[in-house]
């Protein structure tokens, strides 16, 4: 890609994105913005400055673009990279552009952690910041919010699925991955994976 996205269509696309995660037809309208989404860049941000060959205008689109289709209650991928397409051009991003920024959306997609690892670094950087959010604030007691009628133990055991699905198919960065592992062990205990010995410094006994 030649050019660099132009800031001001990074910045209406995210007010779009914005104003769409806030509608009461999303079933996580009441957090996905604040908890999600903002962590995410959060997270992006900081990684771009371990990586600052990387190009920061793609790691944005990508940062807000990359949930589009739970977004807007889409289940088929492949519907919701033609919306995203439709969008972009509506925003007057370039077609090369927005061939690049879809690209990158099916590789975050994949969950495939060879192929992430295998691209560009912007790619790694976004679906390693979207990992990692799930590891800051109350993401995973959220999931027990949502689901009032599922078993805690249930909700507690799907809640450690993720925990893996996000630590061996989407965390490639070394960055990433050392924040993560420093509340590895906190997020699996508030999900029901209790330490063996709790006062007792690991030094003694072990
Ligand atoms: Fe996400």
């Amino acid at each position: 890609m030649n050019n660099k996205i132009n800031p001001s269509n990074i910045q209406q696309l995210k007010f779009i994105i914005q104003e769409l995660c806030k509608k009461e037809s999303f079933v996580h309208h009441q957090w996905f913005l604040e908890y999600h989404l903002e962590i995410v860049e959060l997270l992006a941000l900081e990684l771009l400055q371990y990586y600052p060959s990387a190009d920061k205008s793609i790691v944005i689109t990508l940062v807000w673009l990359h949930d589009y289709a739970k977004i807007t209650n889409q289940d088929k991928k492949n519907s919701s990279y033609k919306e995203v397409t439709k969008l972009l051009l509506e925003l007057n991003f370039e077609k090369d552009q927005i061939d690049e920024i879809v690209i990158s959306l099916k590789a975050i997609d994949s969950k495939d952690i060879v192929l992430i690892k295998d691209s560009s670094i912007e790619i790694q950087i976004v679906s390693s910041a979207d990992a990692a959010s799930h590891f800051v604030g109350p993401f995973h007691s959220i999931w027990l919010y949502e689901n009032p009628n599922v078993t805690i133990n249930k909700l507690m055991e799907s809640n450690i699925k993720k925990i893996h699905k996000d630590l061996h198919r989407k965390l490639c960065l070394p960055e990433a991955l050392r924040f993560v592992n420093n509340r590895l062990n906190l997020i699996k205990e508030l999900n029901g994976e209790i330490p063996s010995q709790l006062i007792t410094p690991p030094s003694i006994n072990s």
